[in-house]
């Protein structure tokens, strides 16, 4: 019996509106787990553990913070991956550089993608802003080819400013 306290069950999750009413969902469940938690670190690691495990057919999910003008990895689920990416580099760097979203259906079509974990097929990366400010970026990685797509990257940017304000 699914529990109404936990994100819908991805397997009954298919159309748009669906993963809309899923990630609306996931965002309320991250924003009671962050609450009244001051530290980001703590706050980062345990929204990419509850990303990573309520999000089907991912093997990475997690942070790189914005120190001075690179990207430093943070908190993540999955395999070890590159410590520092530059600005404008990888998916990571292009997302933060131009402080938008980038949805990357075949990462071997990305020029520029940074192979951190070779199973890595498909990827989105969103911008983590406070107060106009560039904190970041969401990377989530998966093996499946094409797994992420419009509805996932308006979902995730909902993920994103509910984690912000609590990094
Ligand atoms: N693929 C990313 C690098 C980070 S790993 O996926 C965790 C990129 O191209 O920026």
């Amino acid at each position: 019996m699914h529990d109404p306290a936990r994100p819908t069950p991805w397997t009954s999750v298919r159309r748009a509106a669906d993963k809309d009413a899923f990630y609306h969902e996931l965002a309320r469940e991250l924003d009671a787990l962050l609450a009244g938690e001051p530290d980001g670190i703590a706050n980062a690691a345990n929204a990419a553990a509850a990303i990573f495990h309520a999000l089907p057919d991912l093997n990475w999910a997690g942070f790189y913070f914005l120190r001075d003008t690179e990207l430093v990895l943070g908190p993540f689920q999955g395999r070890p991956a590159c410590v520092r990416i530059a600005l404008g580099q990888g998916v990571c760097g292009t997302a933060a550089a131009q402080r938008r979203s980038i949805l990357v259906p075949d990462v071997e079509a990305f020029p520029g993608h940074i192979a951190c974990d070779t199973a890595s097929r498909s990827e989105l990366v969103v911008p983590l802003l406070r107060d106009g400010t560039l904190l970041g970026v969401l990377d989530l990685d998966s093996p499946v080819l094409a797994r992420f797509d419009e509805a996932d990257r308006v979902g995730c940017e909902l993920l994103a400013r509910v984690i912000a304000p609590a990094l």
